[in-house]
């Protein structure tokens, strides 16, 4: 529990639905069920409304202007900062590097860090639960240095062998890069656990939370990670605004990832020094209203009984699990024990693209594909799979709707 959930009064979460305008709108002609937010996710209006305030009335660029608006909007993008560090309990605002994206804030660590702590023969764990995003930045090295990618398997219910895992650390694992949750089967890593058995041979631990920081309370602190990395956009916030939380002593050994303005102390031919993080990292304007608006998503959803939206969400995986499985022909791929928000599933004959199709015309918006888990589909053995994605404005109405779009397409694929 943070420092800041501790002092906020919590808000219920009936009718969420209602501060997401967009959830208002119709889908050829039915009222959207949108299961999509693993992708990412509707904004409520109180982030429209703060990213709307700081254009209508005060935007400059920020760390620059000693004008009033200058003044103003730093303040408002530096009180995002301190928002991103209390959500991940991260020890100091200055652990907390704003970026584009998960994808950013990987290649970000991997740029800087990997570049200059990865040698040819380290190696670099990964799971066959990963995101590209977090196997083509490793790769890179693999390509450039000859450092050797290790990955763990999974189970047959796509839980990670953690067996292989404790086989797969050794001295030479310099670097274990996990997903906290699957963003494809919402399989839930024990990342603490495991960041734990990869300090104990001396590796350093990136923890991908692009999904987990949505679905499960986090703590930097807790986890004993060295970079955690997540996204505004599934969070409720802005697109265009991501999170590389770096321990300090991490962040400091490493150098700039990007050059260019803001970033620097001295600038001359001959010689440039460069910031502290975590404004070494922050080259050039940053997404100042996308990093504000991510500051309001997070107030929103702190405000939030987190445990009961967390809850929620169970109660319609669980509900959409239950409905789906006994259906015949449906295959449900999200198996492990612990998981979240997420449920992938095939049904026999269609092909998920034409699952999603038929979908889209009911009014219900799911990801169909390999959810840019290509090594994952490969060992599950499926070229794709149907995903459907819970978020905390979601209601049975919506798993009904789903149940129906389900017997639609069986119907049709008899
Ligand atoms: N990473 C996002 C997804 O899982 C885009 O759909």
């Amino acid at each position: 529990m943070t420092v800041a959930q501790n002092l906020k009064p919590v808000r219920g979460i009936a009718d969420l639905k209602q501060d997401f305008p967009v959830l208002a709108q119709q889908v050829n002609g039915r009222p959207v069920a949108y299961l999509d937010s693993a992708a990412s996710a509707q904004k409520p209006q109180v982030v429209i409304d703060a990213m709307t305030t700081v254009m209508e009335q005060h935007y400059s660029n920020v760390h620059r202007g000693v004008y009033t608006f200058g003044s103003k909007t730093s303040i408002a993008y530096e009180d995002a900062r301190s928002k991103v560090a209390a959500f991940l309990n991260a020890p100091s605002r200055e652990d907390i590097i704003f970026t584009r994206n998960t994808t950013e804030a990987i290649n970000l660590a991997a740029a800087s860090w990997g570049g200059t702590f990865l040698n040819a023969g380290d190696e670099v764990i990964l799971t066959e639960l990963e995101h590209h995003a977090n196997i083509v930045p490793w790769y890179f090295l693999k390509e450039k240095k000859g450092v050797v990618l290790k990955v763990v398997p999974i189970l047959k219910n796509g839980a990670l062998d953690m067996a292989a895992y404790d086989a797969a650390l050794s001295k030479k694992t310099k670097l274990v890069s996990v997903t906290h949750m699957s963003n494809a089967l919402g399989t839930v890593n024990p990342v603490a656990a495991m960041v734990k058995k990869a300090k104990a041979v001396g590796a350093v631990t990136l923890v991908d939370g692009s999904q987990a920081a949505v679905h499960l309370d986090v703590d930097v602190q807790a986890i004993g990670c060295d970079f955690y990395a997540f996204t505004g956009h599934k969070l409720y916030g802005p697109s265009g605004i991501g999170v590389l939380y770096g321990r300090r002593d991490v962040l400091d050994s490493m150098p700039p990832y990007q050059g260019g303005g803001e970033m620097i102390e001295q600038v001359s031919f001959d010689k440039v020094t460069y910031k502290d993080p975590p404004y070494r990292f922050e080259a050039g304007t940053p997404a100042i209203v996308e990093a504000i608006g991510l500051g309001a998503a997070i107030d929103y959803y702190m405000a939030l009984d987190r445990k009961a939206a967390h809850a929620h969400e169970a109660k319609l995986l669980a509900e959409a699990e239950q409905r789906l499985s006994a259906i015949e022909g449906v295959k449900i791929w999200s198996k492990a024990p612990e998981r979240a928000a997420i449920l992938s599933f095939t049904i026999d004959k269609a092909h998920p693209h034409d699952v999603a199709t038929i979908f889209d015309q009911m009014g219900i918006c799911v990801r169909a594909g390999h959810h840019c888990a290509q090594p994952l589909m490969k060992a599950l053995g499926t070229p794709a799979t149907v995903r459907a994605s819970f978020a905390l404005y979601n209601t049975m109405d919506d798993v009904m709707r789903l149940d129906e779009g389900v017997q639609k397409v069986k119907m049709l694929f008899k």
